[in-house]
């Protein structure tokens, strides 16, 4: 049993801060932004429930599915808009959705997390899913603070996915957390973000290699095999290192944290979008999706592309889809 993608839609809020608005509130600069992180702008705006039920429509509308057939909403998020209830439950409400419902905080690897979540209940008997990774890390953002106001901003991304006979889409996987790591990147109850920036960076480069190197090697595939990496956009030079050890070319990286920032949940499905939209992959291509975050945790998962809309997708002969 398996899975396979049929649809994938997006939300960024309209305001948009970029390196030089944060010049006139704080002492940095364009240059030690851009130099030290990629990051050129970022959105800033709404609230999670909104930004998760617009990629979410535009998921569900991509993929040409009622959301009364969704059976199950899985919600990343490390910013909910409430602490009870579950902020999926507004989305859920806004979109119309049927079956269940929940949030899941692995912080920036949580779209990962749900990913793999999704894969095992399709896998037991669950037929369609609807995963949103979305995030107001500019609500729990120190505006003052440029060791961290300059990194992060909002936004949501979503796919919809579907139970198919057969292997599927999702080739392999890895997560991991390692709790003594977890005051290196935190927020208390109310609080705003703290972080050791160089020491998570540090760690970020090791854990992000030794996963997505375990992923390819429990699916037998050489990193050169790789079209497309999807990393957690938090920092262009953690990609790049990234990319280095792995032995996959930067070019082949999905990169949107130039106008994005960091954003947490939402950031791999932002990039993954993003590269499906500009026809950067084909039917069969590999895909490696690889993230950290507090925790410290840790995704990756290996996934092999068919465009939902062409071709003959894994597990269904005649490439159909039942609505
Ligand atoms: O989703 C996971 C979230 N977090 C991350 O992935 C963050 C990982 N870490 C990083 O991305 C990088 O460590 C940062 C971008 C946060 C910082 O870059 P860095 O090259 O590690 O800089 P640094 O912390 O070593 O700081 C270098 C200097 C310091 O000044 P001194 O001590 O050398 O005088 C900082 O105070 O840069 C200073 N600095 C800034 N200067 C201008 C720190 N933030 C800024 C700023 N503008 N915004």
């Amino acid at each position: 049993m398996g899975m396979r993608i049929l649809g994938w839609g997006t939300a960024l809020p309209d305001k948009v801060v970029t390196n030089e608005d944060l010049e006139r509130t704080l002492d940095t600069s364009d240059e030690w932004i851009v130099d030290r992180s990629g990051i050129r702008e970022r959105r800033i705006g709404e609230s999670t429930a909104a930004l998760a039920a617009a990629a979410g429509r535009k998921a569900l509308e991509r993929a040409g599915v009622e959301a009364s057939s969704i059976d199950l909403l899985i919600l990343a998020t490390t910013t909910p808009d409430q602490t009870v209830p579950a902020t999926s439950a507004a989305v859920h409400r806004a979109l119309g959705l049927a079956g269940g419902g929940f949030d899941l905080n692995a912080a920036c690897s949580g779209f990962v997390y749900g990913l793999v979540a999704a894969h095992g209940l399709l896998a037991t008997g669950t037929r369609r899913v609807l995963l949103v990774g979305a995030e107001t890390l500019s609500r729990i953002t120190d505006w003052s603070d440029r060791n961290t106001a300059v990194l992060f901003g909002d936004g949501g991304g979503a796919l919809v996915l579907e139970h198919v006979p057969g292997e599927g889409q999702l080739l392999a996987f890895d997560l991991g957390l390692d709790g003594e790591a977890r005051e290196i990147l935190m927020a208390d109850v109310g609080g705003t973000i703290q972080m050791d920036g160089r020491e998570v960076f540090k760690r970020a480069v090791r854990v992000v290699v030794e996963s997505a190197k375990r992923t390819l090697d429990r699916a037998k595939v050489r990193a050169d095999e790789i079209k497309l990496l999807v990393p957690h956009q938090a920092n262009i030079r953690i990609i790049q290192a990234a990319c280095d050890r792995l032995g996959i070319d930067r070019e082949r990286a999905a990169i949107v944290l130039d106008r994005t920032g960091n954003t947490s949940s939402a950031s791999i499905p932002l990039a993954f979008a993003d590269a499906i939209d500009s026809g950067r992959l084909e039917d069969g291509d590999l895909v490696l999706m690889t993230g950290f975050g507090a925790g410290m945790t840790w995704g990756s998962a290996l996934l092999r592309w068919q465009d939902p809309g062409t071709g003959t997708l894994p597990g269904r002969e005649d490439g159909s889809h039942d609505d």
